[in-house]
């Protein structure tokens, strides 16, 4: 027979913690309270429940470039780049291929593609199930949307595809808000582009900064947003403007090119983390980022 002693009634007072209230506070991020657990848990891998942000190292570009400058070689530009990530986002061949899975870094699995830069960018279609997002344990779904882009609607089915399967298993799904070559990316554009992403129910959004009214754009948008870096910039301008980003709103950033195009691709990630998580200024990053470039 099972040994009862100490059971249920019988136990201490002390041990139950009677009269100490269980203690319940609000998820610490912007329009996630009402996620299930495991949505909220994906969603605390990726962003630090510490500083509410994200550090995102984005190397998917091959999906539709090929091999881009500086990311010839998956496993030589982003290895060493891994551990100072909070979250990889990137192609299943990309993950499966190149990252070693021992490294256990939150993943943002681009899901949507079919496209190359050869045709017309918007034409995408769902290129990963929800089963393989599961089964690479992803933090997030990443999904292309053409706001105004020939093929508009299907990239905003597309997300609500994603979302509802997403829903089901407790992935989170990241919209990005890609932009076309003749669109203008202003607060106007950016602010109607991340709010429909955000009503058509995904959990995150990525969009590009803009040095114009970008905090009407955060205010606008009911759930996090991350800025992509976008082309390469001088290092210092980089992180000003992560810093703007991130004092107008934004709660992460989701850079590429500028950090593994830069000289010292670890040095500009670390300075870029110390602006988003540490609060530094552009200036004092910049020196550390100077500092660990000549070590
Ligand atoms: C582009 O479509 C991809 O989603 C990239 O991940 C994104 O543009 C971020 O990379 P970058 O900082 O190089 O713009």
């Amino acid at each position: 027979m099972a040994d009862v002693d100490g059971v249920g009634g019988e136990n201490d007072a002390a041990g139950f913690g009677i009269g100490i209230p269980v203690e319940t506070k609000p998820y610490f991020l912007k329009g996630s309270n009402d996620l299930g657990w495991g949505m909220k848990d994906r969603m605390s891998r990726m962003f630090s429940p510490e500083s509410g942000r994200t550090v995102m190292l984005a190397f998917d570009h091959g999906y539709f470039l090929g091999p881009t400058s500086k990311l010839e070689r998956i496993d030589l530009a982003i290895r060493p780049l891994a551990p100072f990530a909070d979250v990889l986002m990137c192609t299943r061949g990309a993950l499966r291929t190149c990252i070693p899975p021992t490294y256990n870094k939150a993943v943002s699995l681009r899901c949507t593609g079919g496209i190359s830069v050869l045709k017309e960018l918007s034409d995408e279609v769902i290129a990963v199930n929800i089963q393989d997002a599961v089964r690479l344990n992803a933090s997030a779904m990443a999904v292309q949307v053409h706001i105004g882009g020939v093929h508009e609607r299907n990239t905003i089915d597309n997300l609500v595809k994603i979302v509802d399967s997403g829903m089901q298993y407790g992935v989170p799904t990241l919209a990005v808000t890609a932009v076309g070559r003749d669109m203008v990316r202003d607060a106007r554009y950016l602010g109607l582009a991340t709010r429909i992403c955000a009503e058509m129910g995904a959990q995150f959004v990525k969009t590009y900064y803009c040095d114009e009214g970008f905090e009407k754009v955060t205010a606008g948008c009911p759930v996090p947003i991350v800025i992509a870096g976008g082309k390469k910039l001088p290092e210092l301008d980089a992180l000003k403007m992560c810093r703007r980003a991130i004092d107008e709103g934004a709660l992460g950033v989701d850079m590429g090119r500028n950090i593994f195009q830069s000289d010292a691709p670890v040095a500009i990630l670390k300075a870029v983390r110390a602006v988003v998580h540490g609060g530094e200024t552009p200036e004092q990053a910049f020196e550390m980022y100077q500092t660990l470039k000549n070590e």
